[in-house]
């Protein structure tokens, strides 16, 4: 084959490497502006368990690569004043130039032919069978084909210069300082014996106001030096063409277009937080390689498995480094909020691939100080959750450690949770006419049992007509209150489980038949529906009639109404679903309230109304009973709630006597966009805790004991919420506290001949 290369980076080089030793007679060129001694940065790092696969693709580089590679295994966290130390990680740094030399020069001795201070018109590019595009996160071949390749390219809210010093580090060393315009932050992490990288990034708004737009490298150098000056012990920074930069997230929808191929940042960037753009650009020249061994005489289909191959994986990498780029983009945030300890645990379970176990297996010592100091620093340590009267008292041992974060106990008002778990209110869609019977006895019940500190009652409404579905619970009669009693009653006598009950109206998406059987409008036996606004859910749902003054006052009347009976039955804690698109999210989102009143427009004006209810509400629910409220956070689509929203709706929730939010997300619009993953809604907890003040929970696709314990530890949530998993695992809480030894937990007395023994 004739392969003509577009760049001479890592992923240029590294697979005109592989393709040579994969056949010789391969005629290759790479071309390169640069000159071979030339390469902006400093050291890359690489976490060590990535080179596995590139002893095998080539062992001659990896050879020359590991000899010169610098090791360490600790992470140190510079933040006021104190330094974090995390040990047993593994890492290794090289310089950047000497790594390029070593791929230059291994691409050379199997006869690449390597042209340098060669610029390629993407207009006009050499005739080939493959042409690749490594020419770095600017491609101007992919620019120049964008049609076909449908680059995305975000540019993020960070400056940063990528700098040298010569002051050798012993560990990866993240510094933050405060300016007076703002904070800095550093990653670090030494390269050779003498020379460390020390990356400096910060908030656009803060590089304009310390004044760097527009700095010379001297001004530049000057500027950090002198901000950094305890940090640097008396050491320099050094520049190699070390402008200020800003980070491009790049994504594009092919990687390919009939013999020309994208590799590397052209093709995908990961923010340097993760440390893994080089190691991504050698797997994807790994891949390509493979694509054409399997593939020798046929460029499409090779290359059609290499992206078929490829693009998965670097989709996963890419949506880690996004929420690593996110905890940097948002350090101040975590910065005002968080202790240092905390903070250096946020920071190292930013990215979601480290987690409370994963970093107690590293290092030990560092999790005991996390898990002892969230346990000492927990305001509501001396809560107590009522035990069943009947239960004899157990002794256990004392404990010679503190329990996990998930096992410590919290207060809301006088309602003294044993543990951090809560099982999220979900639609049983059993009741006739909104009275709950035995299924729901034995689902909550069974739940009680299960270990979790609050069970929350599914989605009960306040009327007949402000239900979702026909089989809809509800509180809207007198008669419902008994049902209820009955499921209360169970788990205060037979368990330490507070109950809550979730108060809602459908709103919009009322009306509708059950979800098992046909999903949508009702098409017999239908109700009218309100809304803020006269629109549909989906474009062939029922127009709600947009509600007036006299609406309003009813559905306020009623939301008290059910109050007062959730009071009658005993329940712990009231949450209102101002969530999902029902009734009260749609006004909080401006796609689905476009009145013109002063109940539309602003944040404050779509606020009113969810507001008049919560404080009719808090005026009846006793004050010594905590209220919750259950909000959309955002709406998954453009034009929908914004952040600015979302913590101006935390923040007026708290003063009008909301004790915690409950941030879910979505379902406000047919046509929503999420973005889903593991934990997937944490960082907006994270952002309503922070910015508001406010206790809140978290919830969606938070899978295990491990993931909330990580959660609950990096100060990210007060609660962990879990729907799907309590489905599958009633139990999900007793064994969590059998997993970690956690003696303390409550088991019914009849359930002990099956509680482990130690
Ligand atoms: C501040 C910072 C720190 C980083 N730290 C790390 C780290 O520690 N570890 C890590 O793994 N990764 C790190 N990266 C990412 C890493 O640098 C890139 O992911 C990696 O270099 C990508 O390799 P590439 O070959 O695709 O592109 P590049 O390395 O960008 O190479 C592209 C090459 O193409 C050449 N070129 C471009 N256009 C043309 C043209 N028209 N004609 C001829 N030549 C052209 C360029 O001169 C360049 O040499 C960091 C990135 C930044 C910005
Ligand atoms: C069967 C079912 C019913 C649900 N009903 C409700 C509900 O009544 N009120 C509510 O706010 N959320 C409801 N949800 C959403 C969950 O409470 C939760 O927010 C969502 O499932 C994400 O959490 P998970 O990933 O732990 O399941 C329901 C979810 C499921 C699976």
């Amino acid at each position: 084959m004739k392969i003509e290369i577009v760049g001479g980076g890592p992923a240029g080089l590294y697979f005109a490497v592989l393709m040579k030793r994969l056949d010789p007679a391969h005629r290759i060129t790479v071309r390169e502006r640069n000159r071979p001694e030339d390469t902006f940065g400093w050291g890359v790092v690489f976490s060590d368990e990535t080179l596995s696969g590139f002893a095998e693709a080539d062992p001659e580089s990896h050879r020359a690569i590991t000899a010169r590679f610098a090791y360490w295994s600790d992470i140190d966290v510079f933040f006021r004043g104190e330094r974090i130390r995390s040990t047993g990680h593994g890492f290794c740094g090289i310089a950047r130039r000497e790594f390029l030399r070593i791929l230059q020069e291994r691409a050379s001795e199997l006869g690449v032919d390597l042209r340098f201070e060669t610029e390629v018109d993407p207009a006009l590019l050499p005739e080939a069978d493959l042409v690749l595009a490594a020419d770095g996160a600017n491609s101007r071949v992919r620019d120049h084909r964008a049609e076909r390749f449908r680059p995305g390219v975000d540019w993020r809210r960070c400056k940063f210069t990528w700098l040298g010093t010569d002051r050798r580090l012993d560990a990866f060393t993240f510094i933050f300082r405060e300016s007076p315009h703002g904070l800095f932050q550093v990653h670090a992490y030494p390269f050779d014996e003498r020379t460390s990288t020390f990356i400096v990034e910060c908030r656009e708004e803060t590089w304009r106001a310390a004044g760097l737009e527009g700095a010379s490298e001297a001004d530049t150098v000057a500027y950090l030096e002198a901000l950094f000056r305890e940090d640097l012990a008396g050491h320099r920074l050094l520049t190699n063409r070390s402008i200020w930069r800003t980070f491009p997230t790049v994504k594009n929808a092919t990687w390919r277009d009939g013999n020309v191929a994208l590799i590397g940042d052209a093709a995908h960037t990961a923010h340097f937080s993760i440390g893994s753009g080089t190691k991504l650009a050698m797997e994807d020249a790994i891949a390509l390689r493979d694509a054409f061994r399997h593939h020798p005489d046929d460029v499409p289909a090779a290359l059609s498995a290499y992206e078929a191959e490829r693009m998965p994986v670097v989709g996963r990498f890419q949506s880690a480094a996004q929420t690593s780029l996110e905890w940097f983009e948002n350090a101040g945030r975590h910065a005002k909020a968080l202790d240092p300890l905390t903070f250096a645990f946020s920071l190292m379970t930013r990215s979601k691939r480290i987690t409370y176990d994963n970093l107690a297996a590293r290092d030990p010592e560092l999790v005991r100080r996390v898990t002892e100091h969230f346990a000492a620093s927990n305001p509501h340590r001396e809560a107590k959750a009522p035990t069943p009267a009947y239960a004899p008292a157990v002794t256990t041992p004392a404990r010679a450690a503190a329990a996990p974060p998930l096992f410590q106990p919290f207060r809301l008002r006088d309602l003294a949770l044993a543990n951090r778990l809560v099982v999220s209110p979900m639609c049983q869609y059993s009741c006739e006419d909104g009275a709950p019977d035995d299924w729901h006895l034995v689902h909550l019940g069974g739940r009680a049992v299960g270990g979790a500190g609050l069970v929350i009652a599914e989605s009960t409404h306040v009327a007949r007509d402000a239900r979702i579905s026909p089989g809809c619970a509800g509180l809207y009669a007198d008669a419902h209150v008994a049902g209820w009693k009955r499921v209360v009653d169970f788990a205060h006598a037979h368990t330490r489980a507070a109950v809550g009950i979730q108060l809602a109206h459908a709103g919009r998406k009322g009306s509708c038949g059950l979800p098992w059987l046909d999903e949508g409008p009702l098409p017999k036996g239908a109700w009218p529906t309100i809304a803020p606004s006269a629109l549909p859910y989906a474009p062939d749902w029922p127009v709600p009639r947009a509600m007036d003054r006299a609406d309003m006052d009813r559905v306020v009347a009623e939301f008290v109404r059910a109050a007062g009976r959730a009071q009658e039955a005993g329940f712990d804690l009231v949450e209102l679903h101002m969530a999902h698109g029902y009734l009260l999210g749609t006004f909080l989102s401006p796609l689905a309230n476009v009145r013109t009143d002063e109940y539309g427009g602003a944040i404050g004006n779509r606020l009113r109304f969810p507001l008049e209810v919560l404080r009719a509400v808090r005026a009846e629910w006793p004050a010594e009973k905590p209220l919750s409220v259950r909000i959309s956070a955002t709406d998954w689509r453009e034009g929908g709630l914004d952040s600015a929203d979302r913590i101006a709706a935390a923040r007026a929730f708290k003063a009008a006597g909301c004790d915690v939010v409950d941030v879910s997300a979505g379902q406000t619009v047919s046509d929503q966009a999420p973005v889903y993953g593991r934990m997937y809604l944490v960082p907006f907890s994270e952002e309503i805790r922070h910015e508001a003040g406010v206790p809140t929970m978290t919830v969606g696709n938070i899978q295990d004991a491990d993931q909330c314990n990580t959660i609950l530890a990096a100060g990210r949530a007060d609660l962990c919420v879990l729907a799907r998993p309590h489905l599958a695992d009633p139990y999900f809480m007793l064994h969590a506290a059998a997993r970690y030894g956690f003696d303390e937990q409550y088991w019914p007395p009849q359930y002990w001949p099956a509680r482990p023994r130690r």
